[in-house]
């Protein structure tokens, strides 16, 4: 014994200093700070508008009256419209179905216009778009995850005209389409004969700042108790949209500098957690914006800097109030998606200017990663830039593989491939943030059950079994869902994320397999039924994601 002893020592100090040197590379790796990937040289059209789908298409779309895109429609069709600003013989597409697995996309046929519209995937798995301009703003579209499926149209399908709005999921199978240009209102779809209209809604018309507006697009977010959170300018209500009635009504954000469109911050709700506890507490994070004037001051040539600041509350508290937070970048039209771990990813968008045509200036090229859960001031992690500007009308959304798909970004009125400060973007990337690298692969979780396309229930137990090839901490697992939401002019409409709660214990189940049970929601105003993407997260490392139907 005594002779080894030596022998152990400097083993003992040999390990220590390669964990040092493990512990320092993977430091270096975690530092790293994501990865882009260029995925498509051009899909023809530019991302105004994405979705993505259970069958892992993305729909994505810019607008009708562009003028001829870059990907021509299948042989033979054109689109005749008269009412067409640009160009009333069309053959080119303005809609593409992006395949994630294949990288493969394929031209669709939209009819009418789509500009600045809205929507939500439904229940069973359809997108449901709405509104746009001109002869497309009270169109509703339907488009079904099926390889062959392409855009059916109903004219009048909406009571109102649809320009700018944000649409919402709700608990009741419905979506809802809230305010657009001119409209301070809001109205259902599909609709059902007392709620075939359109319904008040002033905090629209008192947020609307006179010439340059900044409460389009509003943020709309699904609070616990089943109110909607809608947020305008620089204020929020909570509101119970079955009785038309304000619940609650939010102190200005500090500073009150304007949000939404034409300043675009953009927003999320916090991951929802302790899903059984009874009292779940809801926070939204609202980022970026321009101070108020920017659109007028831009109007004249002046970029003013963008807003460097997010505001954080907890919109369940009885009395809420605003923790401001400071970027390390300023940033207007940046997209906010909630990735699978439940940090936030801040992307896209520019540091000076507004949206709208020629108005923004100086690509921010590089995300920032902000983790909810850090104490404040070691939230925001600046990541790795893409070399491609993705101004206004650019897009981002989640990807099942915990890719985030970018797209789009064209600020003219046509598309302009030369001699503009921001050509039109056709490539498609993706960023991969630090989780996907592949030196921590061995700590990566992968779901063996349920199967995807698995239906689950509401607040019913569900097995889940996973393999994990490294050494597994139990105590650093969590399961996730995110819904797929509607992402364009920054903001990711029906989008939310919920933590579902382990019971007992997480248990080995065969070589390198381990299961446990979760509780999935209780209920629709939480989880609005439809399909999510789930993941298990180890040690903030998600899994590839599954498609599961809550219903
Ligand atoms: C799109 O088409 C225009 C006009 O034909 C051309 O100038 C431009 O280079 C094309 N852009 C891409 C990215 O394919």
């Amino acid at each position: 014994m005594n002779r080894e002893r030596p022998t152990s020592l400097i083993l003992c100090f040999l390990v220590w200093h390669l964990l040092l040197l493990i512990h320092h590379h993977s430091a270096v790796v975690n530092a790293a700070g994501g990865s882009w990937q260029l995925l498509q040289k051009s899909i023809g059209i530019t991302a105004m508008h994405m979705q993505q789908l259970h069958d892992d298409s993305v729909i994505i779309f810019d607008r009708t009256d562009f003028g001829p895109s870059n990907l021509s429609l299948p042989a033979g069709k054109c689109r005749n419209d008269p009412n067409d600003q640009a160009l009333t013989h069309d053959c080119t597409a303005h809609s593409v179905k992006y395949n994630v697995v294949s990288n493969t996309f394929l031209a669709l046929e939209v009819l009418t216009d789509v500009w600045c519209s809205s929507g939500a995937a439904m229940p069973d798995g359809r997108l449901v778009q709405t509104g746009g301009f001109n002869d497309g703003e009270r169109r509703v579209r339907v488009i079904l995850p099926c390889p062959t499926c392409d855009w059916q149209e109903f004219p009048n399908g909406l009571a109102a005209r649809r320009w700018y709005a944000t649409n919402h999921l709700l608990p009741d199978g419905r979506q809802i389409i809230i305010g657009g240009r001119t409209e301070f209102n809001y109205e259902f779809y599909p609709k059902t004969p007392t709620t075939s209209g359109v319904f008040n809604l002033p905090f629209l018309s008192q947020t609307d700042d006179p010439s340059q507006e900044n409460n389009l697009y509003p943020f709309v977010h699904l609070n616990v108790d089943g109110n909607l959170f809608i947020f305008a300018n620089n204020r929020a209500i909570l509101f119970d949209y079955n009785k038309g009635a304000v619940v609650k009504t939010y102190p200005q954000i500090p500073g009150g500098d304007p949000r939404n469109y034409p300043s675009t911050g953009s927003s999320v709700l916090l991951p929802l957690k302790n899903l059984q506890s009874g009292n779940v507490e809801a926070e939204v994070l609202i980022c970026g914006g321009a101070p108020r004037n920017s659109f007028l001051q831009a109007l004249r040539g002046n970029f003013l800097t963008a807003l460097n600041t997010c505001g954080r509350i907890k919109i369940t508290d009885a009395s809420p109030s605003w923790v401001m937070e400071t970027m390390p970048l300023a940033r207007t039209m940046g997209d906010m998606i909630l990735l699978p771990n439940g940090n936030v990813l801040i992307i896209n968008g520019v540091q000076n200017g507004v949206a709208g045509w020629e108005l923004g200036r100086n690509a921010v090229l590089r995300p920032v990663l902000y983790k909810p859960d850090n104490p404040v001031g070691s939230r925001f992690e600046v990541q790795n830039p893409s070399t491609i500007a993705r101004a206004y009308h650019s897009s981002a959304i989640l990807l099942r593989d915990g890719r985030v798909l970018v797209g789009g970004s064209n600020p003219h009125e046509k598309y302009e491939f030369t001699n503009v400060i921001f050509p039109t973007e056709l490539r498609l990337e993706a960023f991969s943030p630090d989780y996907l690298n592949a030196a921590v692969s061995n700590l990566r979780p992968l779901i063996l059950l349920p199967r995807t396309q698995s239906q689950i229930g509401y607040g019913q137990k569900l097995l889940l079994r996973f393999s994990l090839a490294g050494p597994v901490n139990v105590n650093a697992i969590s399961v996730n869902m995110v819904a797929p939401s509607f992402a364009t002019h920054s903001f990711s409409q029906s989008q939310r994320l919920l933590v579902l709660s382990v019971i007992g214990k997480i248990l080995p189940a065969g070589k390198n397999i381990y299961q446990m049970q979760v509780i999935t929601p209780g209920s629709g105003n939480l989880a609005p039924a439809a399909f999510y993407m789930m993941y298990v997260v180890h040690q903030a490392i998600p899994s590839p994601g599954i498609w599961v139907q809550l219903q």
